[in-house]
Formats: C-alpha cells, structure tokens, sequence
C-alpha cells in the first residue's frame, strides 16, 4: 500500500499542461528526465498583444529566457552528477571521495572519458600514450620565447593551445571534413584512433605547456618529460628539475647523477588527489565554452583554448588565486570582522565562498582542507593559514551567509596548499585548467559520440533595443552623453 507499482509508474501521464492565457489555448508538454522540451514552446503562439513590439514576435512561438543558465539543461551526459543540496559529487557514478582515496587522477581520466573503470592493462595503455605525448615540438621553445617576461601563465596557456592546434592537420575538420569526429557515433575506428590520440596528446602536453609557462618567466630551459614518473610527478619534475645532470632514476644507486631530482611523493600524491578533485565538474562555465565552441565542430584544440579562457575569470577557475589575493588583503584575524562588514555591504567579495550548483557543502572542499594538512606537514603552515581560519569560522556563523547557503568551495583551499608548495599565485588557474581538460575532452568527445549528430549551440535572446529607425545626418542629431554612453577618454602613456 501507497508503492507505486512499476506498471503504475508507467501509466502515469508525465506531461505538464499549460494553458495560453493569451488565446486561451491548452498544450500538453511532454516530462522526459524531469524536463520539458524549450523547443515546444515554439508551438504556442498568439498574435502580437497592445503591449507587445513587434521585436517580441509573439506570432513566431513563445520564448524561454533564462539569464546565466539557471535552469537549462543544455545536453544528456553520464558523465558525471552533482547533488548540490546533499553535497554529492560523482564521476560515472562513484563517488569523489572514494576516487580522491583510492584511484589516481590518470585512472580518473580514463573513467571520465571512457565511462568504465579500467582493467589494468587498459590503464597502463592510456597512461602510456598519455605520458608518451608528452614531448612538445622544439619549436615551441620559440614560441614561448616570444612572450614577455610578465607574462600571465594563463594568457600563455591559452595561446599554447591554439597553437597547439597549428601542428595537427589531421585533427581538424576544416582541412579534413566536417565528419572527422561526428563519424565516431558510428563506431569508425579510423576516427575513433584519430580521436584518441588527440586526446593523449591534450592531456599529455597539458603539462608540458604548462611548465614551459612557469619555466619561460624565470628564465629557465624547459624540460623535455620524463620517464618512470606518474602524471603529477611527471608535472613536478618538468617544473623543478635543476640540471642536465639532475636526472630522474627510478634506482638512485645505478644513476650518474649525483642527487637525481624527484618530487616528494606527499606533494606528487596531493597533487594527484587535487587533480582527480579538479578534473570535472558538468556544466560548469568552461565546459560549456567547450562545448559550445566544440558545436561548430573546430578542431578540439581550438575548443580547449575556449574552456581556458572562460576557466580563467575569478568566478570560476581564478577564484583560487582571488582567495589568495582577498587574504593578503585582510593581512590577519584581527581584520576578519571588518573585511565581512565590506562584503554585506557589497563593497567586497569573500572569493572561495558560494557555488552555483552546491547550496550546503562543496564535497571537494572536505577533502582539500585534509590534504592542507598533509602537505603543511612537509612544507610547513602557510603564514596566512589563520586568517583563513578566522574568516571559514566567522562566515560560517554569520546569518548573512548561513541564509544564503554560502559555504567554503574547493578554492578556498586550493590556493594555501598551491603556495605552500611554492607555485606563484598566477600560476593557480593553470592548476585548474591542467585536470579539467580531462573534463572538457570528455564532454567534447560524448557530444561528439552523439547518435543525435551535433547541433550547432545557437542560443536566442529577447531584443529590448529600438525599434527600426532611420538613419539621422549629423547636422540633425542630438548628441547621447554622459558616462558608459559615450567612448572614454584616456590617458596615454608616453
Ligand atoms: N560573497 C558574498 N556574497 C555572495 C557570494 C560571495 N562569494 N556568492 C554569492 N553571494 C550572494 C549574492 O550576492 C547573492 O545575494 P543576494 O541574493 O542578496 O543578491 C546570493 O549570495 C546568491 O548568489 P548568486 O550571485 O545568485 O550566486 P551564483 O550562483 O550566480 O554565483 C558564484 C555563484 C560561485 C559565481 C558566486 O557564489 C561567487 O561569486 N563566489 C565567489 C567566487 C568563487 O569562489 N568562485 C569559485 C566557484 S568553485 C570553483 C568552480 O567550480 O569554478
């Protein structure tokens, strides 16, 4: 009693009626998933109102605005499902804190991509091609020379990928036909291998462009990859390695060297750990941006260098190194309270607080302040530590952001583990960027794995600017005025 029967279940009608006040007309919208198709909206038209301009085009179907996606879902995916009130985060199903305990952020990337746990000769194969595309062409020495010595390691990053794309005729349907990818859905091998190995060679040189990123600014020779090393080893190494001489031996004791270089391996697992933590997240805003670059179906290099750029802005994958900047801002405990008072104000944002998807607790971050722990332990506490403490504590019991359900995201502590390994505070988004890129090709390669073909993402908008007006001469016009109205003026430097 009070079950419902699976045959029950079925026979119930899973649709939502509306009805156009407008025309007085009911529609029955189909319920598939718990969503309703924007599309059918389209259907249910009413000639043009008194209050309607003719831009509204009532006559053309209704429209659904949703201003930042709060409610769209823009593609099926299984690939990875978040449970923003409970706090769950799973890749293919398992959770992230079992993953973060027991696989590696490799093993990860085969199952984000793959959809399937690995057997172990199925890693050791992906692990191998990965790190095996490691090697970046010696060209690009020169075109990392090309930067100036400030550069943000973001700005290279992106361009690296772009230009990354330059070297892979192949991989581009431009040159090859838009079908290269799109002809996976029907299981072509041929473009099934071409697909893959684009995707070693994404993951496997995102750690080489990103230490040459690092390295170029210190004036330092970049590091060819090496071998025997794990991913976040191989990262650690290409990033600190000193010396031709200073070279990587799995024996110590049969190495001509005199002090091989290796990452300590609590670091090299943190990072690992960081990375699986990193390495998707659904439709955030930069896999969106893949995606919807990935839509008019560019080469996949060019869609990555998109997910950067959008990655980079402090909402999202800049936000750890605001947390850093907000901190040095506030200086100690002492001025937690009156940093607070300028956030209820608006004056100020407390960054690595808030999450778009999680209204309790960001899973992640649970995870992250124990890892904290585990490398201060080897580095020693970050001096900004208790300002940090301070601020968690004091924001957590305050009704401004317990009523808003803010609550410490991964950022907030990323940061303080990345500085106390000794990245510089720009280099954090690169942090970000180098495991998301496993997201973002796994997302790239479903839409692309699509029985349904790829639809270009063509979004609409509600046009609220003038109606059609004619054209004034100069003589006849009156001058719009006034700041934001009219260009600035300014400054310029000798
Ligand atoms: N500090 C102060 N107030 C905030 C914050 C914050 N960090 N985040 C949200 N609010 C307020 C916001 O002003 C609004 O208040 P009201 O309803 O009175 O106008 C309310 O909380 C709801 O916020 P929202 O702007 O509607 O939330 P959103 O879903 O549009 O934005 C967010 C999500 C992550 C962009 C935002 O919380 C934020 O800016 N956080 C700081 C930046 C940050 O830490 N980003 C990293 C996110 S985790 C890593 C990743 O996945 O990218």
């Amino acid at each position: 009693m009070g079950q419902e029967t699976p045959k029950a279940k079925h026979a119930r009608n899973d649709s939502l009626v509306v009805i156009d006040n407008r025309t007085g007309k009911q529609y029955s919208v189909p319920i598939t998933h718990n969503s309703v198709p924007a599309t059918f909206f389209k259907f249910i038209r009413a000639p043009a109102g008194p209050d309607d301009r003719p831009e509204d085009e009532a006559e053309r179907g209704l429209r659904v605005a949703d201003r930042g996606f709060l409610n769209t879902a823009v593609i099926e995916s299984a690939i990875t499902y978040i449970d923003g009130e409970r706090g769950i985060l799973r890749y293919r199903g398992y959770p992230i804190e079992q993953l973060a305990e027991k696989s590696t952020f490799l093993e990860c990337a085969y199952l984000l991509i793959y959809g399937a746990l690995p057997a172990r000769s199925q890693l050791s194969h992906f692990e191998r091609e990965v790190l095996l595309h490691g090697i970046m062409h010696a060209d690009a020495t020169k075109f990392f020379g090309s930067f100036r010595y400030d550069a943000h390691p973001m700005a290279m990053l992106t361009s690296a990928f772009a230009y990354l794309g330059s070297y892979y005729g192949e991989a581009n349907p431009s040159l090859q036909g838009q079908t290269l990818f799109t002809k996976c859905a029907k299981g072509d091998p041929e473009a099934l291998q071409n697909m893959d190995k684009q995707i070693y060679r994404l993951i496997g040189k995102a750690i080489t462009l990103a230490a040459m990123a690092y390295r170029v600014r210190q004036g330092r020779e970049f590091v060819v990859p090496p071998t025997g090393m794990s991913y976040a080893e191989s990262f650690l190494y290409q990033l600190d390695h000193l010396s031709p001489t200073d070279s990587f031996s799995a024996s110590s004791s049969a190495s001509p060297s005199p002090s091989p270089y290796k990452p300590h391996p609590v670091l090299a697992r943190a990072l690992d750990i960081l990375f699986i933590l990193h390495a998707d997240h659904e439709m955030n805003a930069s896999s969106t941006t893949v995606l919807q670059t990935g839509s008019s179906l560019p080469d996949p290099y060019s869609a990555v260098a998109a997910g950067c750029a959008s990655l980079y802005g402090p909402l999202h994958g800049g936000a750890n190194e605001a947390v850093i900047r907000m901190l040095v801002s506030i200086g100690s405990p002492n001025n937690v309270p009156t940093f607070l008072a300028a956030v209820k104000r608006r004056e100020k944002v407390l960054s690595g607080f808030g999450h778009r998807v999680y209204k309790t607790s960001d899973p992640r971050s649970f995870i992250i302040r124990k890892i904290a722990d585990e490398v201060f332990a080897v580095t020693g506490p970050d001096p900004l530590l208790d300002t940090a403490m301070a601020l968690h504590d004091a924001a957590l019991k305050d009704d401004y952001f317990v009523s808003r359900k803010l609550a410490p995201n991964v950022d907030f502590w990323s940061g303080l583990i990345y500085r106390a390994m000794g990245f510089p505070m720009d280099f954090f988004p690169v942090l970000f960027v180098v495991p998301r890129i496993v997201g973002w090709v796994a997302h790239w390669r479903q839409m692309m794995l699509s029985p349904e073909g790829v639809k270009i993402w063509r979004p609409r908008q509600i046009y609220v600017g003038p109606s059609e007006r004619s054209y004034v001469p100069f003589d006849e016009r009156e001058a719009v005025q006034g700041p934001g109205k009219e260009p600035s003026i300014v400054i310029h430097s000798g």
